[in-house]
C-alpha cells in the first residue's frame, strides 16, 4: 500500500500517519481514534481504516 494514500479524508490521514502512530506504540483502535481523530467525523472510512490499521499493527509493531 502506498504510504501517501489517504485513508480518512475528513482528517486527511494517510497510511504514513498511521504507521507513525503504530511505531510510537499505538496498537489499539480506540487509542488511534483519540490520537488522530481517524474515523470520528463522517465515519465512512471506518471499516476500511480499521482493516488498514490492523494490517499495519501486524507489520510494524
Ligand atoms: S473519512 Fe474518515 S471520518 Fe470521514
Amino acid at each position: 500500500m502506498k504510504k501517501d494514500k489517504v485513508i480518512c479524508h475528513c482528517y486527511n490521514i494517510t497510511v504514513a500517519k498511521i504507521i507513525k502512530a503504530v511505531e510510537k506504540g499505538t496498537t489499539d483502535w480506540k487509542d488511534l481514534k483519540k490520537e488522530l481523530k481517524i474515523a470520528t467525523d463522517c465515519k465512512k472510512c471506518k471499516e476500511h481504516a480499521k482493516a488498514v490499521f490492523k494490517d499495519i499493527v501486524k507489520e510494524y509493531k
